[in-house]
């Protein structure tokens, strides 16, 4: 028996937790005995004097020990590699990577989540495939890892469950940025889902949680921290979300996005995020590869059909139509128009979000239907030089008043400088680390 209250005062005044009070209070949590008003007060205290490692490390243990653990290596003998990204916009990358690394003899299961605010879910991204299941059997979804290479499916309700919990709490109580409990949250979900190896693209700037790249930096060295806790190889890739990832931005113009780049035909940014995380995964995972064979083979995939054909078959394999004819298409397209010539200077990636998610792209409240035709393809980014009315993007809408009102939040994504002042624009990978 906890005495939360005592809990959230120690904590409160910057004491250590031992691995045994974490423990108990994770499992008090997930019983009922910790109510959510003392676990929303304890969380604050965390913001206020944070946490260990070995305090950050208990908290992953004990999410982990509330539910099912899978053990897809013994499942498939073979070495399992995952990704996981902190999420952004535009964020297709699993999409992509999935079917490139299926297609180099890896197999990659992965279990993902939907999109809340801003940032879109690969889970809804893959929805607007028409017959796309996203919900399987841990059996099934192993088979089809086993038999496909490859599965892409909704976070099990068993796995993690005091995390599920504890996140939507954090939610509506201003408690999510607390990089251990970010840290934590992700970790124990990868751990669970039985990665031997894990590469994470944690985003930074203004479309993502982490805003600075010393920030970044801190919740990758925590990541990599409890990685090698729990013994298992975790590498981060800290990548630019200043503007959005690609050009599409939206759940169907996303697929067909990310089809486009495992066909060789993707946009540089998003192109060289998704070859750099599958070169990563092949040269952690049991092919015996560096990373620079890695990388060739993945390009080499997305040369000569591997990996669309890895698609279809993985799309088929979950009940989906592969074709992008079938994707739905909105009623309305119209062009935000450059109100002035000159370069490009920024792209507000949140600006693009929220426009995105107002057309009906994603949602505001769990409760939320999503839109799967409309959003944005952005025709010009940071770095482009543009002439006065140039299309900088294209508007996906549900009728022309939602269209509208889009065209003038994009307008202000928009920041033109002077023809030829703008910086060379910075490379899509910022830093790595572990
Ligand atoms: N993503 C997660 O899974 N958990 C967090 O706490 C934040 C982002």
């Amino acid at each position: 028996m906890i005495r939360a209250a005592d809990l959230i005062e120690r904590k409160r005044d910057g004491e250590e937790h031992t691995p045994e009070v974490i423990s108990a209070l994770i499992q008090g949590y997930g019983s009922g005995e910790v109510p959510d008003y003392q676990m929303a007060a304890w969380c604050m205290a965390v913001f206020f004097k944070g946490l260990s490692g070995r305090e950050t490390y208990a908290l992953t243990d004990a999410f982990i020990r509330s539910g099912e653990t899978l053990d897809l290596g013994s499942e498939l003998g073979r070495r399992v590699v995952d990704k996981h990204s902190t999420g952004g916009v535009g964020d297709k990358t699993s999409i992509a990577v999935g079917p490139i690394v299926a297609a180099c003899g890896v197999p990659f299961g992965k279990m993902s989540g939907r999109g809340l605010g801003h940032t879109g879910g690969t889970l809804d991204k893959l929805e607007s495939i028409p017959g796309f299941r996203v919900e399987l059997s841990t059996d099934e979804f192993v088979a089809q890892v086993r038999d496909v290479g490859l599965a892409i499916v909704g976070t099990s309700a068993n796995l993690v469950p005091a995390d599920k919990d504890l996140y939507g709490l954090r939610d509506v109580t201003a408690t999510v940025d607390i990089v251990p409990l970010i840290a934590s949250s992700i970790m124990s979900k990868k751990i669970a889902a039985g990665a031997d190896a894990i590469v994470l693209d944690v985003k930074v700037g203004d479309g993502a949680f982490m805003k600075t790249i010393d920030d970044a930096r801190i919740l990758a060295e925590q990541m990599v921290d409890l990685g090698g806790r729990a013994d298992r190889e975790v590498v981060c890739l800290l990548t630019d979300m200043e503007q959005p990832l690609g050009y599409a931005v939206g759940n169907a113009l996303e697929i067909r996005e990310a089809v486009a780049t495992i066909s060789g035909k993707g946009p540089p940014d998003f192109t060289e995020l998704v070859l750099e995380a599958c070169a990563r995964l092949l040269s952690l995972s049991d092919l015996d590869v560096d990373l620079e064979e890695g990388r060739r083979r993945a390009t080499e995939a997305t040369f000569d059909g591997s990996a669309l054909d890895a698609y279809e078959r993985w799309i088929r394999a979950q009940g989906g139509d592969p074709d992008l004819e079938r994707l739905a298409t909105a009623p309305v397209v119209k062009e935000a128009k450059a109100p002035m010539g000159g370069s490009v200077a920024g792209l507000g990636a949140l600006a693009v979000g929220i426009a995105a998610l107002e057309l009906g792209a994603g949602r505001r409240t769990k409760e939320d239907s999503i839109d799967h035709s409309v959003g944005i393809v952005l025709r010009a980014k940071r770095g482009d030089e543009v002439a006065e009315g140039d299309a900088l993007a294209e508007i996906h809408a549900r009728d022309d008043a939602s269209a509208d009102r889009a065209i003038a939040e994009v307008l202000a994504a928009y920041q033109i400088g002077d023809a030829g002042a703008s910086r060379r624009p910075r490379g899509i990978l910022l830093d790595v680390v572990g």
